[in-house]
C-alpha cells in the first residue's frame, strides 16, 4: 500500500465512522416558526422543509436526510441532506449561464436560500435511456408493449437500459400529496390548459440544454446521467427559473460509464449511484411496490445508501465530501436565526 492509498483508506474509515454515528441522529425534521424574529410560512415536502418569507420573496429550503421513494418518505440516510444541497449548489453554479436558477445563498451545508417562484404545474423529465423500476417508468411501459411514450415513438427490439435514439422530454404532471405523478405528452399537457404553450416550450428548451450539459459533464467524470427531472417556476420579475434541486441523485439516475457496455451485454443492471439502490432494495428484499406501509430500512442499507450519495458527490464535484458532524438542528437554527 502506498502512503496515498493508506491515507485514502483511513479517510474512508473515518468517513464511515462518522456516518455510523449519524445513523442515530440524522436530520429528520425542523421545528421553527420564525426566522430572525419574522414569522414565516411553512411547507414540508417529502425531503425539504421550506420556510417562506413572502414579503422578501424568499424561500429558505432546509434539505433534510429524509429519503423518498415510490412517492413516500421511506427512511433517513446519514448526510443525505448535505450531499443533496451541496450537489445542487455545484450544479446551479455550473449551469447558471444556461438557465436562471433560484439560488441566492447557501448559509449552511443543509440550507439553500432561494428566490420564491410560482412553480409550473409540471415536472420536466429528460430521459436518455430505456430504464426504470416503478410502474410509471418508461421501461415498464415498453415492457408492456407501448411503442410511444409521452408522444415519442420508441423503436421495437430495445433492451432494458439501452440508450434511446435521442434524449426525450417526458413531462410529468404534479399530483397532489400522496398521489403518483402522471407522464403526459406535450399535447396532452397543453390540452389540460394548466400551462401556456410558449411557457412550456421555453421550459422544454431550458431542460434540453441543462440535460445536454449535465450529460457532457457527467461523462467527463466517468458517469452516465441517464435521466433527470427539473422543476421550474416563474420568479417575481417574470423570469422562468429552475427551482428545487438539479442533477442530484434524488432527481437523477447516475451510472458508472466504465462497465456500462459490458454489463448491458451480459444483461446485468448498470452499476448505479443514485436512489435506485434503495428502490431496488425495497422492491426485491422488501417486497414493496409502493402501496401500504414501507419496510423499515436496515442500518446497513441506510449506510450503503449514504456511501452512494457521497460517492456521487465526490465523483461529480471531484472534491472530498466532509460531513458536518455538529448536531444539525441547533447549528442550522444559529445560521438562520430560526426559533
Ligand atoms: N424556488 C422555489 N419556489 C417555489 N417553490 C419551490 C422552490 N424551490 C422548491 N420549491 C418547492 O418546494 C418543495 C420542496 O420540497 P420537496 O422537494 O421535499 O418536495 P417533494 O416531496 O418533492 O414534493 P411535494 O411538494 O409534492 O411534497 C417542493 O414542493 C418544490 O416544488
Ligand atoms: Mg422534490
Amino acid at each position: 500500500m502506498t502512503a496515498a492509498d493508506a491515507a485514502a483508506a483511513n479517510a474512508d474509515a473515518d468517513l464511515d465512522a462518522k456516518l455510523r454515528a449519524q445513523l442515530a441522529a440524522p436530520l429528520a425534521a425542523t421545528p421553527w416558526t420564525q426566522l430572525r424574529g419574522r414569522p414565516v410560512e411553512r411547507y414540508d415536502g417529502k425531503v425539504r422543509d421550506c420556510y417562506i418569507d413572502r414579503e422578501r420573496g424568499e424561500r429558505v429550503i432546509v434539505v433534510t436526510d429524509r429519503l423518498s421513494a415510490f412517492d413516500k418518505v421511506i427512511g433517513l440516510i446519514p448526510s443525505k441532506g448535505q450531499v443533496l444541497n451541496q450537489l445542487a449548489r455545484f450544479w446551479f453554479e455550473r449551469t447558471a449561464h444556461l438557465a436562471p436558477n433560484h439560488m441566492i445563498a447557501v448559509p449552511d451545508p443543509n440550507v439553500m436560500i432561494a428566490r420564491e417562484c410560482e412553480p409550473l404545474p409540471v415536472e420536466l423529465v429528460m430521459r436518455a435511456y430505456l430504464t426504470g423500476v416503478t410502474s410509471t417508468s418508461i421501461w415498464r411501459a415498453y415492457e408492456r408493449g407501448d411503442r410511444t411514450f409521452c408522444g415519442h415513438p420508441l423503436p421495437d427490439g430495445m433492451r432494458k437500459n439501452e440508450p434511446l435514439p435521442e434524449a426525450i422530454l417526458t413531462p410529468s404532471t404534479k399530483a397532489a400529496k400522496g398521489d403518483h405523478d402522471v407522464s403526459v405528452s406535450r399535447e396532452e399537457l397543453l390540452a389540460m390548459g394548466r400551462i401556456a404553450p410558449d411557457v412550456f416550450d421555453r421550459a422544454a428548451a431550458l431542460a434540453a440544454a441543462l440535460f445536454a450539459e449535465g450529460q457532457r459533464f457527467a461523462a467527463s467524470r466517468g458517469l452516465i446521467l441517464a435521466d433527470t427531472k427539473y422543476e421550474m417556476g416563474i420568479a417575481r420579475d417574470g423570469t422562468l427559473t429552475v427551482i428545487d434541486e438539479i442533477h442530484t441523485p434524488d432527481s437523477s439516475r447516475y451510472w458508472y460509464a466504465e462497465d456500462y457496455e459490458a454489463r448491458l451485454g451480459r444483461g446485468e443492471e448498470p452499476r448505479s449511484l443514485d436512489k435506485e439502490y434503495v428502490r431496488r432494495w425495497l422492491a426485491n428484499e422488501g417486497g414493496f411496490s409502493g402501496d401500504g406501509p414501507s419496510p423499515v430500512l436496515p442500518d446497513e442499507v441506510r449506510l450503503e445508501a449514504a456511501r452512494r450519495y457521497i460517492a456521487t458527490y465526490q465523483l461529480v464535484t471531484g472534491e472530498r465530501f466532509v460531513p458536518d458532524t455538529q448536531p444539525p438542528i441547533p447549528r442550522i437554527a444559529a445560521a438562520l436565526g430560526a426559533t
